[in-house]
């Protein structure tokens, strides 16, 4: 039988969104915070950031933010950072505006990966953490091309998650260059490859 794509296997399970959301259902969503706490998501987050440098200043986007928890993180620990996350979920939003009340230099946007709604060049870095499995590689593809686009030259992507080993071909593919991928075993989560990637100068 051949293998069905995250999303449609999604579908036929009941989720009647156009995107998975983060726990799979939307009834599922107050437990998303615990759970990925427990899964190790916490050391997932401070591995990229740490391994995006940002420097003061920098404008910053979250892709597939969720509830917020990477785009919170960064923000504590890069205060003079502009952070945005953004994410189709209005739940999963709603949450993470609520977490980040009533820090300034942070918002968030519904927006799908694959369809941006930021203006070329917009962000000198991008983090996404364990949302690009959750695409079909169609819109994997499309997504590669987004973060190229509203990357600026020579801006840094950096991306964490589970089964990721198309992806490097497919940011290749939108002009992106893949500096450093490295997987790593990180407790339930099993294997996270963190990718470090380039927009062209
Ligand atoms: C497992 S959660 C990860 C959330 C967050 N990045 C974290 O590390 O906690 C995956 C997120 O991807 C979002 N997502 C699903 N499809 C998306 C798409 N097409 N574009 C952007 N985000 C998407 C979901 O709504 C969900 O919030």
């Amino acid at each position: 039988m051949p293998k069905l794509d995250p999303q449609t296997l999604s579908r036929r399970l009941g989720n009647r969104h156009d995107y998975i959301p983060a726990a799979g259902f939307d009834f599922l969503l107050p437990t998303y915070d615990l759970l990925t706490r427990l899964l190790g998501a916490p050391a997932v987050h401070a591995e990229l950031i740490a391994g995006a440098a940002i420097t003061p200043g920098q404008r910053v986007l979250d892709i597939g933010c969720g509830t917020g928890n990477l785009t919170l993180l960064a923000k504590n620990t890069h205060p003079d950072a502009d952070l945005t996350g953004c994410d189709p979920d209005p739940l999963a939003l709603a949450r993470a505006h609520r977490k980040a009340h009533p820090a300034t230099g942070i918002r968030f946007d519904r927006a799908y990966a694959q369809d941006l709604p930021y203006p070329d060049a917009a962000f000198d870095q991008v983090l996404t953490a364990l949302m690009l499995h959750h695409l079909d590689s169609e819109t994997q593809a499309a997504a590669a091309y987004e973060m190229r686009r509203i990357l600026r030259p020579g801006g840094g992507l950096h991306i964490a998650d589970v089964h990721a080993d198309r992806l490097p071909r497919l940011l290749e593919d939108a002009g992106l260059s893949c500096d450093e991928i490295t997987p790593v075993r990180q407790g339930h989560l099993g294997t996270v490859t963190y990718i470090r990637a380039r927009s062209p100068r």
